[in-house]
């Protein structure tokens, strides 16, 4: 099999909510920098062909040696922009013509396993948008804003947590950033919601917990102790 596959990896933020210090995408967990574990398994896969990473614009000036030497050749470093969706953007444009195949993943996700990516590539080569997610299994509660009253519970049978790396057949991706105007992009907090938006069809495919998204503090120690050392 050709590789057809081109990755962008959205690693243009700031990491706002993890505190203050380097942007999470550089923090080592257990001594591998979050970033490098999001790509590797990637760069590890032979149907990829492309891997564009946006970074903040003086880190796109100035990128971290071992992410030459994970990916190699593959490897296109690209200035984000100001919201998730225009680091995207910026990453899609300098894909080369010849992936047909988009995946699009989270730097902050660093545990995503070669099953996840074969199975989101398999559904995105058959033509569907397709996005990773797991069931909620929490009760949900709806709270009045402002206050901590329980206004109801949230029937949560039907609703699954969307997950990365989203996979698309790459004109159908295409087609939906050109159908919103570059101001709204950011209204869309991923691309799978920007298909929908223009009556796309998006399906999932089920994903694991593990393939989880670091946003806190927490979330950082909690992926400490999810590597086996
Ligand atoms: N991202 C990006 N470009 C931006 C903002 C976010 O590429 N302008 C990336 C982040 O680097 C991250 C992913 O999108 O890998 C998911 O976003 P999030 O978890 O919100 O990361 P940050 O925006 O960096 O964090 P925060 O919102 O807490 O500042
Ligand atoms: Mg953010």
């Amino acid at each position: 099999m050709r590789p057809d596959t081109g990755v962008l990896i959205a690693a243009g933020g700031r990491g706002e909510r993890m505190g203050p210090g380097i942007p999470k995408q550089f923090r080592p967990i257990r001594g591998v920098p979050m970033l490098l574990r999001a790509v590797r398994p990637f760069a590890q896969h032979p149907r990829v062909r492309k891997i564009i990473v946006a970074l903040p614009e003086d880190d796109a000036q100035a990128p971290p040696p071992w992410l030459n030497e994970v990916a190699g050749e593959r490897l296109t470093i690209v200035s984000g922009g100001p919201t998730r969706a225009d680091s995207v953007f910026a990453a899609l444009s300098a894909l080369d013509a010849v992936c047909s195949i988009v995946l699009v993943h989270d730097a902050a996700r660093p545990f995503v396993t070669v099953e996840t990516i074969d199975g989101v590539i398999e559904r995105a080569a058959a033509g569907v948008a397709v996005v990773p997610a797991v069931r909620v299994g929490d009760t949900l509660k709806r709270v009045q804003p402002g206050t901590a009253r329980v206004l109801e519970t949230v029937d949560r049978s039907d609703l699954w947590r969307a997950q990365t790396p989203q996979g698309f057949p790459r004109a159908v991706l295409e087609a939906a950033f050109a159908s919103v105007k570059p101001a709204a992009r950011a209204s869309y907090t991923d691309e799978a919601a920007l298909i929908e938006a223009t009556g796309g069809r998006v399906e999932i495919v089920p994903d694991r917990v593990g393939n989880l998204k670091v946003t806190t503090e927490e979330d950082f120690l909690l992926a400490e102790y999810f590597v086996t050392p």
